[in-house]
């Protein structure tokens, strides 16, 4: 099995961070930290970390190929408070694949949680997968306050810099957000031809658009331009598929960190890492089916009511939006569509909780 730590190529900012990664909150670099407006979620403990039990072995149909143009490479983060989450978003890429064995796995993490690595192993015994360190201070002071706390974290906007991070000779890439189960073969999806595109994901050009940024930005002159000779339409960045290749000859990193810089300047959006791929991206995608994403099924950013399925075939649903299935069914006031994700569930609750 692949396991290998990455390293930032910048040694100076790489052990700055790994000091803020290992350090306590009440540390004097970590206290700097909190100057701005960024916080870090405490450095969890082994109470913190959930017990899972162990996911049966997935194993390549006779059809598989077993040659690196095999494989199929998805990019999710990691970190102990979506834990539960990303295990069984792993679960059900497995699951219905035909060639799970050719499934690998890049998870990034902004903190050092061994008990995180050693959960994902020992649910995961035979996984292929790899672990890369994102470095937040990389993303820190390009972060600006959204509407939900949750979506400030550095984690989120890994999904930016994927290209700089996974090695070179990766030339595609899905990119799965944590809250989400796939309930389909996830090759189909891989084997989409994106034609000329850097990114294909569902777009929803009936979303109303103007919605998503704010008045300062269309009623400014030059701002409001962006979006000309484009047709845009709203896409969710927790479903992608990229082509790496070009994400790197075309800058794209940078060109999704230049609006994060105008952002801080001129209030133009709302939401988190999100905007910014739409400011570079939206009416710029090769679509996908909305078969691949049913998203928002956490409801809103506000209050995460619960919300009923779109009609039409499903392949991959998302919790995206305030509530989280695993959280829901734990406070015992489920939405119906968190039936659906308890199946893919690996959390093991401590013994005491049947006991008495
Ligand atoms: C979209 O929303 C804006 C602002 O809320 C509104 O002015 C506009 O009429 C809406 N457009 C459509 C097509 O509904």
């Amino acid at each position: 099995m692949a396991f290998f730590w990455s390293f930032s190529s910048v040694p100076l900012l790489g052990l700055l961070s790994l000091f803020l990664t290992t350090l306590q909150p009440s540390s004097s670099a970590a206290a700097h930290l909190t100057t701005t407006s960024i916080r870090f979620r405490k450095p969890s403990t082994t109470a913190d970390v959930p017990v899972f039990r162990e996911a049966p072995a997935f194993r390549n149909g006779e059809t598989c190929g077993s040659s690196t143009v095999d494989r199929i490479h998805v990019a999710m983060t990691l970190d102990a408070s979506y834990l539960r989450g990303t295990m069984a978003a792993v679960l059900s890429v497995l699951q219905h694949s035909t060639c799970p064995e050719n499934v690998v796995f890049h998870f990034l993490y902004v903190r050092n949680e061994p008990q995180v690595f050693s959960s994902i192993k020992s649910t995961f015994p035979y996984l292929n997968f790899k672990t890369y360190r994102f470095d937040a201070t990389r993303v820190l002071s390009l972060i600006s306050k959204s509407i939900r706390q949750a979506l400030d974290q550095p984690l989120n906007y890994a999904r930016i810099y994927i290209a700089d991070i996974l090695p070179a000779n990766i030339k595609r890439l899905i990119y799965l957000d944590s809250d989400l189960v796939m309930v389909d073969d996830i090759a189909k999806l891989w084997g989409f031809d994106l034609n000329d595109k850097v990114l294909a994901a569902p777009e929803y050009c009936r979303a109303n658009f103007t919605n998503y940024f704010t008045d300062a930005f269309w009623s400014d002159p030059v701002l409001s331009r962006t979006f000309e000779r484009r047709k845009p339409c709203y896409f969710n960045t927790g479903v992608m598929v990229v082509d790496m290749d070009k994400w790197r000859k075309g800058k794209y990193t940078r060109k999704v960190e230049y609006w994060m810089v105008v952002q801080k300047q001129k209030r133009m959006y709302q939401l988190g890492s999100l905007p910014p791929f739409l400011l570079v991206l939206a009416g710029n995608i090769k679509p996908v089916h909305h078969r691949w994403n049913q998203h928002g099924l956490g409801g809103d950013n506000i209050e995460g009511k619960c919300r009923s399925l779109h009609p039409g075939p499903i392949s991959l649903l998302h919790w995206s939006g305030k509530g989280k299935p695993w959280l829901r069914l734990d406070s015992r006031k489920p939405c119906n569509v968190d039936h659906l994700w308890a199946p893919y569930d690996l959390y093991r609750p401590s013994r005491h909780f049947f006991e008495e």
